[in-house]
């Protein structure tokens, strides 16, 4: 216990790999006594826990410092009035780059948020109600979050690019009574309609009594009297101070839908203090986190990556966290790098998809931008390819800010594997080492644990850590059979990995993507790994289709860079990419050179849509309104329409 205190002394103070690996083998062979030792410094009770864990393997229930009282808000804003009532808590960043940026500190945050709370009790909310926010990037999304957990009321934040069916879903699976929502919004050269958006979805959810209107860009909507308000007015008389309400550390937090899922929306249900301590302590330790330092997470709060790192995470810290708007190609490719540069960013967390966007364009676009400032940068959301991560590195953080690849998922609710800077030697397209408390184990297919290095299987997560997922809105059988079925008393994650002779963990992708070809197994994630490394290769996704003789066959979907190669020797050559690193079995059966792919607005490859695309099935695709461009399946439909 003495070497725990001394080790988690104000968080933790890593500065070598041994102290690191040390640090990690006493709180996996204690994981209580590490994050309790980690929730008594470090936060504001208002009663401690009575136990620290409380765990159900039959039931597969976890509580978390039980007994515990507070109040989220009042650790991420309150405790930091009397010091840092000043400092800039958050930087919003507007789409259009001559509009001004605001800069709201901790003490200007805290009224926003008590008014905010109280517009939320004026208007009928109490503690335990869900309210379903959808916002575009503007602070009053963040205010809003806050201002429901100050009142105690459950937040269920919908990515505002949904379509209004999946809106309707998700306001009815968590029985919201209350939307807060924007007249529209803007996103790069366009304005959406999103309270037209809202008005849709709610002639299908007959429970909602109000909704809360912000206007953010002037659009003339339709207000429905006696439920519909706008939100400006409602905080021009609101109070100014708002009494937190006093919640149990199990009681829920928010409820966040994954996405990408198909059939009934699921929402995981994170709860009070065990989300609270382990966002924090991630984020410091992930990010190296040092008082002055400017954060900027390019996810959208939608997502839990906004949720947990660039709200909960960085305000629980006391830090400044950059809120943009806009999109990485608006006005031009250039922006995210002039907002570095602007802001003196030093913390950046962008995903994959993003890098390999800008990589794509004009090194211009970078190079005319003082980077100087970064010192970490992150990666998060999928696999980052190596080629990827090399130009990360060399050209964003010119080999000198360590890359973090985060491992992760909304389930988890906190990163769970990556490296620390400055402390674990970074190796491209690993996340490394599980975090302290964190017990990663590969399963194989009789569902054994592998045991030693250079190894690879099915990564589960073998002890409870304090920011899991405690269940699926409304149905935790559910949760049961999704995450707890497949291996015993272990949480699986769906995904593959791979452990090197170091001991490093490697995502190779979700292992629902694997086909079966002529009897072998064969993963997507490799094959499209392979692929990429070609030089005429922007990005791809291989599914699987039915083939009378093997079984399965695959199939891929291919953006090219180099789009003046001739379209059989590369189809050639790709082939031969994959036979000589992986094997002849994983060759494509065929190839489609596509100028996109079906993704949803997170960046995630609608994989269901190629497979029936490709399965000809094209009259029944499904829900197509969560892509990022729904008219690219036309396109797709029309390519393999030529081989069929
Ligand atoms: C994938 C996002 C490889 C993985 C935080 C996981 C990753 C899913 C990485 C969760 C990474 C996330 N390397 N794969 N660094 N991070 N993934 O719920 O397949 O949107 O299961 O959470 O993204 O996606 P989600």
């Amino acid at each position: 216990m003495n070497s725990l205190k001394a080790l988690t002394d104000s968080y933790y103070n890593v500065d070598s790999l041994e102290k690191y690996i040390d640090l990690n083998r006493i709180s996996q062979s204690d994981p209580e006594s590490f994050w309790s030792t980690i929730a008594e410094r470090n936060f504001s009770w208002r009663k401690k826990w009575d136990k620290v864990l409380d765990w159900n393997k039959e039931e597969s229930t976890v509580k978390w410092f039980e007994g515990a009282k507070l109040n989220i808000t009042e650790n991420c804003i309150d405790r930091h009035l009397a010091s840092k009532g000043d400092k800039t808590a958050i930087i919003w960043e507007s789409n259009d780059p001559t509009e001004a940026a605001q800069h709201i500190s901790y003490k200007e945050l805290s009224i926003r948020v008590n008014k905010m709370a109280n517009v939320l009790k004026n208007n009928g909310a109490k503690k335990g109600d869900r309210i379903c926010i959808y916002l575009p990037m503007i602070p009053e999304l963040s205010v809003a979050l806050l201002a429901c957990a100050r009142i105690g009321a459950i937040h269920s934040v919908v990515f505002a690019g949904f379509s209004a069916a999946a809106v309707a879903s998700r306001i009815n699976d968590a029985d919201c009574k209350m939307v807060i929502t924007s007249d529209g919004s803007y996103r790069g050269a366009k304005k959406l309609n999103l309270k037209s958006i809202v008005d849709e979805a709610l002639e299908n959810c007959p429970i909602v009594e109000t909704v809360l209107v912000a206007n953010r860009t002037n659009l003339d909507v339709e207000m429905k009297a006696g439920r519909d308000r706008w939100l400006e007015k409602e905080l021009s008389y609101a109070e100014e101070t708002c009494e937190a309400e006093e919640m149990d550390a199990e009681d829920p937090l928010f409820v966040l839908y994954t996405s990408g899922s198909t059939g009934k929306p699921k929402g995981m249900v994170h709860t009070t203090a065990g989300y609270m301590v382990y966002t924090a302590f991630s984020f410091k330790n992930v990010f190296q986190y040092k008082d002055g330092d400017i954060y900027w997470c390019t996810a959208d709060i939608g997502w839990i990556t906004g949720h947990s790192y660039i709200l909960y995470g960085p305000l629980l810290n006391g830090a400044t966290t950059i809120i943009f708007e806009g999109v990485p190609s608006y006005p031009d490719y250039g922006r995210f790098w002039e907002i570095i540069e602007k802001y003196k960013v030093n913390q950046f967390y962008t995903a994959p998809t993003a890098i390999r966007a800008l990589a794509n364009q004009d090194i211009d676009f970078v190079n005319k931008h003082d980077l100087s400032s970064l010192k970490v940068l992150g990666s998060v959301g999928e696999p980052i390819n190596e080629e990827a991560w090399h130009w990360y590195n060399d050209n964003i953080g010119k080999k000198k800010a360590p890359i973090v690849d985060t491992w992760w998922q909304t389930e988890t609710g906190g990163i769970m594997i990556s490296p620390i800077p400055f402390v674990t030697p970074t190796k491209p397209t690993f996340a490394t080492l599980p975090l302290p408390g964190i017990q990663p184990a590969l399963m194989d297919e009789e569902g054994k644990e592998i045991q030693g290095n250079s190894t690879a299987g099915r990564l589960c997560i073998k002890f409870p850590w304090p920011s899991m997922a405690r269940t699926v809105y409304g149905d935790h059988q559910r949760y049961i059979d999704t995450y707890f079925s497949a291996y015993k008393g272990m949480y699986f994650t769906g995904d593959g990995a791979l452990r090197d002779e170091v001991g490093y963990y490697r995502i190779t992708g979700r292992v629902d993507d694997v086909v079966i070809v002529s009897g072998h197994n064969l993963g997507t994630a490799p094959i499209e790994n392979a692929i990429n490394e070609h030089p005429a290769v922007a990005e791809s996704a291989i599914i699987g289709f039915p083939h009378d003789i093997k079984g399965n066959a695959l199939a891929g979907f291919i953006i090219l860079k180099d789009e003046t190669r001739n379209p059989e020797n590369l189809q050639k050559e790709i082939n031969n990419l994959i036979s000589s690193s992986i094997g002849p079995i994983a060759k494509l059966d065929r190839i489609h050179f596509v100028s996109g792919l079906p993704k949803t607005r997170s960046g995630k490859i609608m994989r269901r849509i190629l497979r029936k695309v490709s399965s000809n099935e094209m009259e029944n695709l499904g829900d197509t309104s969560t892509l990022l461009d729904p008219s690219i399946v036309d396109e797709i439909i029309e390519k393999v329409k030529e081989v069929l």
